[in-house]
């Protein structure tokens, strides 16, 4: 047996200090966002507990000053010992209180509070070789990966990706049909349609749920008349003669990933390009045990393997398959060009064409 190294356990008795830390975190930061005790820190500038809890709507001050200690401790807001008051910076405004920084987080958290509320049901498929079917995951799975995405969605579908396709952004502006499928709670679909009022929009997903919240946002930002949402899996699409169809974050969560790319060849005109959004990754695992790959991995093995597994085919690529893994499926459902089109520290944006 290999000998021990004490300094090798020190370091990593010291990051998982780190490590549990951040996880004790998760129902105490998720209480604040909730409670709207960020927002009101953000909003009202520095306050002691008694302040706060009455800023955030007649809170318990006991119960505030705990909270605020702990996010002290956690370096998610700041404490002045002198004064014994607390306050946001602004970099922890981003993360915690601006809903539409590109590093917003409460999404992230909604998630690891779902992979808990999960666990049961996917510690069962590990020994049976099931799925878990997506309707059936935790309560607040569907809203939060919504949120989770949402904010790398508003700070780079129309700033970044689809301009980064070849001649999508003009076709756009003219006006062109796009269907989003796997859709979801439908942030990207609407947020594409707000930036091109010429084009029509269709998002699908096979969750019922989660199409009736896109619907419910679609009539909230008054866009109903040009976006529209359909409860439908993929492969039974009807719809045909799209310029554009776009797959956020949903490719690799399919069972039968290859019959979806062969789907969307025949929904698309013959010039028609699909975007496909995917988590960034390397080829090889060795190359995603990083940070960012944790998060994937970890997430993959609660909700994207389970949820690929339930469907017909189970193919279950995972959240790290990787560019060239990726591209083969979509080739094999029958385009010939496929390219990494742009990227950003957690998606890769592909562009295939037939
Ligand atoms: C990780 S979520 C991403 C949702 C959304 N695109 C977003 O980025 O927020 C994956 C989505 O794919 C949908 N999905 C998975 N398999 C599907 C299928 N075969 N047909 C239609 N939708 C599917 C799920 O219902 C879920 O909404």
């Amino acid at each position: 047996m290999a000998q021990l190294d004490e300094n090798k356990l020190n370091t990593l008795v010291g990051k998982m200090l780190g490590d549990l830390g951040g996880a004790f975190s998760v129902p105490t930061t998720r209480l604040g966002l909730r409670l709207g005790l960020f927002e009101a820190l953000n909003d009202g500038g520095p306050a002691k507990a008694g302040e706060l809890a009455k800023r955030a709507g007649g809170l318990t001050e006991r119960y505030v000053r705990e909270w605020a200690l702990a996010q002290a401790a956690n370096g998610y807001i700041d404490y002045d010992p002198a004064t014994e008051t607390f306050s946001l910076s602004p970099e922890q405004a981003m993360i915690f209180a601006m809903k539409d920084s590109p590093v917003y987080l409460a999404g992230a958290f909604d998630l690891v509070a779902a992979m808990i509320e999960g666990e049961p049901k996917v510690e069962n498929c590990f020994r049976t070789g099931a799925g878990v079917r997506w309707g059936d995951s935790a309560g607040c799975l569907f809203c939060a990966t919504g949120a989770f995405f949402r904010p790398g969605y508003v700070n780079n579908i129309v700033q970044n990706w689809l301009p980064a396709l070849k001649g999508v952004e003009d076709k756009l502006k003219s006006g062109g049909r796009v269907a989003d499928i796997g859709c979801g709670v439908g942030f990207s679909t609407l947020l594409m349609a707000e930036a091109f009022p010429n084009s029509h929009f269709v998002g699908y997903d096979f969750h019922e749920p989660s199409i009736e919240e896109a619907r419910r946002h679609a009539k909230a930002h008054g866009l109903a008349e040009r976006v529209s949402f359909s409860a439908t899996p993929v492969k039974e699409i009807k719809d045909t003669g799209f310029d554009l169809v776009t797959a956020f974050d949903c490719l690799h969560d399919m069972g039968d990933p290859k019959g979806c790319a062969r789907q969307v060849r025949r929904i698309l005109k013959d010039d028609g390009a699909w975007m496909i959004v995917e988590p960034i990754a390397g080829d090889r695992p060795a190359d995603n045990l990083n940070p960012v790959g944790r998060l994937y991995y970890n997430a993959s093995t609660m909700i994207c393997v389970p949820t690929s597994l339930d469907q017909e085919v189970g193919e279950g690529l995972g959240a790290q398959a990787g560019e060239a893994r990726l591209s083969e499926v979509i080739r094999e459902g029958g385009f010939s060009h496929v390219r990494r089109a742009t990227e950003g520290p957690f998606n890769m944006v592909l562009e295939a064409r037939s």
